[in-house]
């Protein structure tokens, strides 16, 4: 079936305090969002891109990309679940009951070809996201802050974006509870699927920080070397 990118881009980016979403902030001349959507629009299994735009965005018409004539957009939510909701619902309207998402954060600029190229080879029906074993040792704590135990690594897994499913699959995981909901594969494990981990590249990095900006631009400087 068709391939949608669906790409959440309504929150207000209260942590980066910019005054502005981070989505506009710029790195390297270019917008964070042009960054994102120059990719995912490069990419050729992608037929189209959908992205959930707040209401109250004054910024998102100004972008030369926002006329591009495969994207769209959809209303945001009040949470990011919401907005991903509003935009697979759009998807299965246009591409139908074979239609694919992809679902990615505006916020990951720097996420690789070949990494999505990786997802989409590895997915099966249950739907596939990257993600990264985790390399620090873990710990649970008690309320008190006190260590109760050691978690086995091994295991544990930092869930990115992209995260790929049948769109109808997720508009109905999407459409129960979405309290505590805070990726796509999380909605699809509640309704018993085990989406496929694929692993991915450590630059593929949420700008949610004002330290993660000098970073991007590091990280951004090395892949084109
Ligand atoms: O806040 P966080 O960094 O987790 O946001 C991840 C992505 O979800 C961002 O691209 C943000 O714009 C988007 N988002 C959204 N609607 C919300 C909250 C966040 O589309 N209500």
């Amino acid at each position: 079936g068709p391939v949608y990118a669906v790409v959440p881009a309504a929150g207000v980016g209260e942590r980066m305090k910019a005054g502005i979403p981070k989505q506009y902030l710029t790195l390297a001349g270019k917008t964070l969002a042009e960054h994102t959507l120059g990719r995912l629009l490069s990419f050729s299994p992608i037929d189209s891109v959908i992205v959930s735009v707040s209401s109250q965005d004054p910024w998102w018409p100004t972008l030369p990309v926002a006329s591009h004539r495969r994207v769209s957009t959809v209303a945001g939510g009040k949470t990011r679940a919401e907005s991903v909701r509003n935009g697979v619902a759009q998807a299965l309207m246009d591409g139908g009951e074979e239609a694919w998402v992809l679902v990615h954060d505006m916020a990951r600029p720097l996420v690789r070809l070949s990494d999505i190229q990786a997802l989409m080879e590895q997915c099966d029906e249950q739907g596939a996201i990257l993600a990264l074993p985790v390399v620090d040792t873990i710990k649970q704590s008690g309320e008190d802050l006190h260590i109760d135990s050691t978690v086995d690594r091994e295991r544990i897994w930092r869930a990115l974006t992209p995260q790929l499913f049948p769109a109808a699959r997720l508009y109905e995981a999407l459409s129960a509870d979405l309290d505590g909901v805070t990726d796509e594969a999380s909605a699809i494990e509640r309704q018993g699927g085990r989406p496929r981990l694929v692993a991915g590249q450590s630059d593929n990095i949420k700008i949610t920080v004002p330290e993660d900006l000098p970073l991007a631009r590091f990280y951004l400087a090395r892949q084109f070397e």
